[in-house]
């Protein structure tokens, strides 16, 4: 299948096995590669600079023809390590660089000055035509449909929208569970598609059984957005722990956010208390049962091997 997305990266088929906080891991982007798509970790993933570098290493050993692999920056500042992290991916290199959050333009310049692509992430044509002028490689447009920190336009209106007003590729990122939804986003004039919830229930992911077992279990009308991880809406599994706390924010928080001095603090231990319940819910057995997820788990019906994910993805 080819497409501008296998051009670009030179791989097999033209999907990106999306980069996800806490799931993510370097098993799972050398399967990837096996399998002719490419892989990418966040670089967050790594508590120190020395592990993210480790993980260049070992991917650039293995990296294997037909498979391409690169890392995900948060490029705002709730990413304090963000220089560094940059810093030590051109230094050691890789195949592209996904950004999210934030401006593109540092990691951009860069980047290229390695010869490393950038894609970036966007969720409507505005921010795709201003990355685009910064000079970026491909654009991800994230969907309505996608796990994590969603957008709110539908797969067909953005990839239709970018495409007939940027020159740059698009790939679609949400709602991609099987072959046929591939076929639909390269439809609509995807260069290709980044994949993440389908990946969860791998045999490689970094996470509980109790987690992946669950993306088997539930299904997309089981997908819930709330604001109690990080403020920003994200897609959680609705387990019966969250159907307890519920999805919106606290009244508390409600009437602090309304005063300008403490909005900031709020916001911050909101994230803190957030990230932490999602960390242990993704790596610990606890009954804080808060697993981010996307509604294309649909497609998920046992813990595979990420060999079997991408079969059932291209075959
Ligand atoms: C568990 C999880 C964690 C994610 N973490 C990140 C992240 O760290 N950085 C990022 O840019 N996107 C992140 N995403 C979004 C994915 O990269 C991708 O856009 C999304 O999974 C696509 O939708 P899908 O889940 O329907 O395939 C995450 C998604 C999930 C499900």
């Amino acid at each position: 299948m080819a497409t501008k997305l296998t051009e670009l990266l030179q791989i097999k088929h033209p999907i990106i096995q999306a980069p996800m906080f806490l799931v993510s891991n370097v098993a799972m982007v050398q399967e990837a590669m096996k399998g002719g798509i490419a892989g990418c970790i966040p670089a967050l993933n790594y508590r120190t600079l020395d592990e993210l570098r480790d993980a260049l290493k070992l991917l650039k050993r293995t990296k294997v023809n037909g498979g391409a692999f690169g890392f995900n920056l948060i490029v705002n500042k709730s990413n304090v390590k963000y220089k560094e992290q940059l810093k030590v991916i051109c230094e050691e290199g890789c195949d592209f660089i996904i950004t999210s959050l934030g401006s593109p333009e540092e990691t951009i310049n860069q980047a290229h000055r390695v010869g490393i692509k950038v894609f970036c992430d966007v969720t409507d044509l505005n921010f795709a035509k201003k990355v685009e002028g910064l000079g970026a490689d491909a654009i991800i447009a994230v969907n309505n449909e996608a796990g994590g920190h969603r957008g709110n336009i539908s797969p067909k209106e953005l990839i239709e929208t970018i495409s007939k007003n940027c020159e740059i590729p698009v790939i679609s990122a949400g709602g991609v569970g099987c072959k046929a939804d591939i076929d639909k986003m390269l439809g609509y004039g995807a260069a290709g598609v980044s994949v993440g919830s389908p990946f969860i229930a791998s045999e490689e992911a970094n996470v509980t059984n109790e987690y992946k077992q669950a993306c088997v279990d539930y299904g997309a009308e089981d997908i819930v957005i709330t604001e109690r991880i990080s403020g920003t809406p994200c897609t959680v599994i609705n387990t019966p722990y969250v159907q307890k706390i519920g999805t919106k924010s606290t009244w508390i928080e409600n009437l602090l956010n309304k005063n300008k001095k403490l909005k900031k603090w709020v916001k911050m231990i909101r994230f803190s208390i957030g990230m932490n319940t999602t960390k242990n819910a993704a790596t610990k057995a606890t009954y804080k049962t808060v697993w981010v997820a996307g509604p294309s788990i649909e497609h998920t019906n046992a813990i595979l091997p990420v060999k079997e994910i991408i079969k059932k993805l291209v075959n």
